[in-house]
């Protein structure tokens, strides 16, 4: 029987349930977390539960686990349901009460949450491109929170499904950003662009190991912004996740990207990326 993590208990998938009155449910009010395992392993964990933690500072939620604990909880789970590769879904919300916008007070317990799944990498689609769409950035003005409210992510996904597009580059103005769920870069002249960190993206895990491979193949990685006009006219276009890793965007609001084959940038980083797993632990 699949089990799902509920605070600190692993209970049955049938018998798990949350609170009517939880907050993640009602407003949004919580954080997450997804995390890639590889060959039994969860990679990138520590940065990943360092992102938790830091998105719940951000947003005032006190969470009783550090790095350590959490890590131990999860590998629990994972070995529950015996992943070997897949992934886990973690999330934690502030909470239930009787529904107020302000914090309850006295405060009440974080909930915990946190799922698994099996599954093998997307081979198929690394080797020949994804298809993205761009479309406006309509967010909040805190994406650097992993935070539960995704409302503008999920619209912007939608709307590339509709294109038959797999992901929604946005941009806000004439600036790229990042994906529905992904960062994003052009590759110009043998060189990396991409936004740089601050409120308008996600610091991506996917994206941190993609600067350390960029820098340690010599590739120039450049962190400022740049325009959707610049995206239409990159050799190459990569996004990034934790599930797609580097993912090649073949072509663009139906254009083709480059000369529309997967470039070299791409497929060094690719390679790059597969090492980092295997020496990953
Ligand atoms: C909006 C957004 N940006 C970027 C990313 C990439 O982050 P990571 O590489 O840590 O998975 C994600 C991942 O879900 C995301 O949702």
């Amino acid at each position: 029987m699949t089990k799902v993590l509920i605070n600190e208990h692993l209970v049955d998938e049938q018998d798990a349930s949350v609170p009517y009155n939880d907050r993640g449910y009602v407003f949004g009010d919580g954080i997450y977390e997804y995390i890639r395992t590889y060959n039994n392993n969860i990679f990138t964990a520590k940065p990943h539960f360092e992102r938790l933690l830091r998105s719940a500072k951000e947003i005032g939620l006190e969470l009783k686990y550090n790095v350590e604990e959490l890590t131990e909880l999860i590998q629990e789970l994972l070995a529950a349901n015996g992943v070997v590769n897949g992934g886990v879904y973690i999330q934690v919300t502030r909470g239930a009460a009787p529904r107020d916008h302000a914090f309850p007070t006295p405060s009440v317990e974080a909930n915990v949450m946190a799922i698994t799944k099996t599954y093998d990498r997307p081979y198929k689609l690394l080797e020949e491109g994804i298809n993205a769409i761009t479309t406006e950035d309509i967010r909040w003005l805190r994406c650097d929170i992993k935070s539960l409210n995704l409302l503008g992510n999920v619209l912007a996904k939608e709307r590339a499904v509709k294109y038959n597009a797999q992901e929604a580059i946005q941009h806000r103005g004439d600036i790229v950003t990042e994906g529905s769920s992904s960062n994003v870069y052009a590759i110009k002249a043998g060189e990396i662009y991409t936004h740089p960190v601050n409120n308008y993206i996600l610091n991506g895990i996917t994206r941190m190991v993609i600067k350390d491979i960029a820098q340690e193949k010599g590739i120039p990685f450049n962190e400022g912004t740049f325009t959707v006009d610049f995206l239409r006219n990159a050799d190459e276009i990569i996004v990034s996740s934790t599930s797609i890793e580097v993912m090649p965007v073949v072509k663009l609001d139906g254009e083709q990207v480059g000369d529309g084959e997967v470039g070299p940038i791409t497929k060094s980083l690719q390679e790059g990326f597969n090492r980092y797993i295997d020496t990953d632990s």
